[in-house]
This record gives C-alpha cells, sequence and structure tokens, in this order.
C-alpha cells in the first residue's frame, strides 16, 4: 500500500488583523459599501440565466462608461494588464509596428508586452519631462512610421499626468494606424468618449475610479478593430482571444458559448460599480471629482507643496504627484501617513521613483472631507519630518 506521510507539515497560518487604512494611493482605492456587499452575493454556475443576465448588465454599462455603440465590449479576467494585452494581442500581429509615445511606466510595459508577442515598437518620449504630447509630435512619429497601431496611456498613476486624446483618432486613420488606449486610473472620473475621438482599442480596471476590486477589466474595440480581428492571420493567446470571448459574452446577440469561468464575485462587484457610476451619471462623477481634486490643490498649495506637474492642464484629476524639498525622504513621508493619519498614498514608481509622492483621491474616496483630511494629515507630516531630517 502506498505510503500517506506527508513531506511537508502543516504551515501557521497567523490570524493578521490591520485597521483598514483610507486609500489614497494611486490605486486600489476604497470600494463602494454595495459593491463590498456585492461580493459576498452567492456563487453561481457561468452557465445560466441568472449569469448571463448580469454579463448583459455589465456589458450595456461598459458601453455607457467608454460612450460607445459598439457590440464588442465585454470584461477580461484579470487586471488592467489582462486589458492592456487583449487589446495589443488581438489588434496587431507578430512583426507590425506597434508605436508607444512613451511618458509612464504603463507604456514601458505595453513596449514590453508587445515585444515578448514578436510586434515591433517604435517609442518616442515628450521633450520636456513630466509633460505630454502635442498632436504635432504624434503626427511626425505617425508620418515616420506609418505603424500598424498607437499604444497611449490616457491618465498616468505613475507621473500623475494626463493626455489629451482629442483629434489622436482621426490622425491615427489618416495614416492607416489603430488607436490603443490605456484609461485605468482616468474612466469614470475624466470625460472618455470612445466613438467621438475614434478609438480602437482601450481597457480600464475596476479599482480606481470605479471604486470596485481588482481583477475585472472592461475593454472595447471599435468597428475598425473589429474587422482587423475578424480578417488576422495570427492567433492571440487563447485566454485573450476576443473572437472566443465575444461568445462566452454573447456580443452580437447569436451565441454563448462557455470559454473559461469568471469569478462570481468580481461579476457582482463590476456590475454593482457600473450601477453606482449609472446612477450618479458620468457628467456629475466628473464634475465631482473635478471639485474635489480643486480642493485638494488649494490645500496643498496653501500649506506651500509643489506640484510635480507644472503644467495645470497636464495634470491628472485622479492622481496628484508632489515633489518634496530637497533633502526629504519619500518612503519616510509615506510611512509617517500610514503611520500618524493611517492615510495610504505612495511614493514614485517608474519614471517617478525618488522624485514624488501620489496622492490619488478618487472613486468613493473623492469627497471634500477625504480632500481636506489628507492635506492636513500631509502638512502636519511635512512639520514632524522637519524636525527629523532636517
Ligand atoms: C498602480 O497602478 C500604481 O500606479 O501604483
Amino acid at each position: 500500500m502506498t505510503s500517506h506521510k506527508l513531506t511537508l507539515p502543516e504551515p501557521v497560518i497567523r490570524d493578521r488583523q490591520f485597521i483598514k487604512p483610507l486609500m489614497c494611493g494611486p490605486g486600489p482605492c476604497d470600494v463602494w459599501p454595495s459593491v463590498a456587499e456585492a461580493l459576498t452575493r452567492p456563487v453561481i454556475s457561468p452557465i445560466c440565466d441568472e449569469y448571463f443576465n448580469v454579463m448583459d448588465d455589465i456589458r450595456a454599462g461598459i458601453q455607457y462608461l467608454f460612450q460607445t455603440r459598439s457590440p464588442l465590449v465585454l470584461a477580461i479576467s484579470g487586471s488592467g494588464h489582462t486589458g492592456m494585452e487583449t487589446i495589443i494581442s488581438n489588434l496587431l500581429a507578430p512583426g507590425e509596428l506597434l508605436l508607444v509615445p512613451n511618458r509612464s511606466i504603463w507604456d514601458e510595459r505595453a513596449t514590453k508586452m508587445a515585444s515578448r508577442y514578436g510586434i515591433k515598437v517604435e517609442t518616442i518620449f515628450t521633450s520636456v519631462p513630466f509633460t505630454t504630447f502635442s498632436l504635432e509630435e504624434i503626427e511626425s512619429a505617425l508620418k515616420k512610421h506609418r505603424p500598424a497601431g498607437m499604444f497611449i496611456t490616457h491618465g498616468d498613476s505613475s507621473t500623475g499626468t494626463i493626455q489629451n486624446l482629442e483629434g489622436l483618432g482621426k490622425l491615427c486613420h489618416k495614416y492607416g494606424t489603430l488607436l490603443l488606449v490605456d484609461t485605468v486610473v482616468s474612466l469614470g472620473a475624466v470625460p472618455f468618449f470612445m466613438d467621438e475621438w475614434g478609438v480602437d482599442g482601450v481597457y480600464t480596471s475596476g479599482q480606481k475610479a470605479l471604486s470596485g476590486p481588482a481583477g475585472i477589466s472592461p475593454v472595447a474595440f471599435s468597428a475598425r478593430a473589429e474587422a482587423k480581428i475578424n480578417n488576422r492571420k495570427h492567433e492571440p493567446p487563447f485566454y485573450f482571444d476576443m473572437k472566443l470571448l465575444a461568445q462566452q459574452w454573447n456580443c452580437y446577440d447569436k451565441i454563448r458559448v462557455y470559454h473559461h469561468t469568471l469569478s462570481p464575485p468580481l461579476v457582482w462587484a463590476l456590475r454593482r460599480c457600473l450601477e453606482e457610476v449609472i446612477s450618479e451619471t458620468l457628467p456629475k462623477s466628473w464634475a465631482r471629482h473635478a471639485a474635489v481634486t480643486a480642493r485638494l490643490y488649494k490645500r496643498l498649495q496653501e500649506y506651500g507643496f509643489q506640484f510635480l506637474i507644472k503644467k495645470p492642464e497636464d495634470r491628472l484629476v485622479t492622481v496628484t504627484t508632489i515633489a518634496l524639498p530637497r533633502g526629504y525622504d519619500y518612503k519616510q513621508f509615506v510611512d509617517h501617513m500610514r503611520a500618524k493619519h493611517n492615510i495610504m498614498i505612495m511614493a514614485g514608481l517608474g519614471p517617478t521613483v525618488g522624485k514624488a509622492l501620489r496622492i490619488g483621491i478618487m472613486g468613493v474616496n473623492s469627497t471634500m472631507e477625504v480632500a481636506d483630511r489628507v492635506g492636513d494629515a500631509m502638512a502636519e507630516t511635512m512639520r514632524a519630518l522637519t524636525k527629523s531630517s532636517l
């Protein structure tokens, strides 16, 4: 008889309690109470009417969120990165060229991801660090390289910048290029119009201004992108294959074919996030985010903080980057905010490592009370660190 002697003893899993911080980094942010409740709803089969109804609701909500009438919209299982992987791997074939105007860590990720699929990449950089691209700079790169696609980040959580997208779709299409956009930290907080702006492939994520959990990511494709997908000769990864996923999500009202088991709690939660945006309406959500961030700016300016992003029109509403005076330690600042105020902000990432603090006020946290609480805590932290670090 086979011996069933364990080769590994039972590990000790301790009960690790903590007091939930106020989540004011670049994301994840706190979830809506209704979304926390939705996460506890029952697990059901991915092949039953209740589940199909939720998927239909989610598709309608995603169309509203992206402002698109395209039928090819659905949610991918996974964090925002799976959205990135889905649009890149479905829209570009190995050997084709992707242009990446690079100002953020996410543009670097897109570059690396595309290269792994054998897609060629050309990169351009802003002439001045921590700014965004002009239409002229982008047009000259499109004219020179004539890429099959261009990937650009709308809101960038690493630098705290927002790229103006108006006019880019028209420009890309003039050169036979598809426009691929990351809206992970912008969607729901600032205006975005997929159809009107000529965006061909776009994704977002649940844990930022939608105030939901990470792990389920809305994506949408234009008619132009859909034609490319239907005529493509290459095979994207099975898990991200839009032709198969469109069948699972019944995008064409014809067929539902099982592809993989989405996480039911995440599906319930995403539907609830979409209901929150729909009941507030997008214009009201955009106005709320703008007003609250204006209040945060005012508080920070009163206390003498310096913005990393010099041009106000380049500043992202959801994530504010602050450059500390010489001699201050970013990690120490973040640690003090957590230890003394139980507020979680973050230090720089990618191009802003050692150069900025990143403060995120978005979704359910986008309120005047939170803006004041964060501003006051930042001022206290600055005073406390003055004593220790100078
Ligand atoms: C994650 O999205 C981050 O900006 O840290």
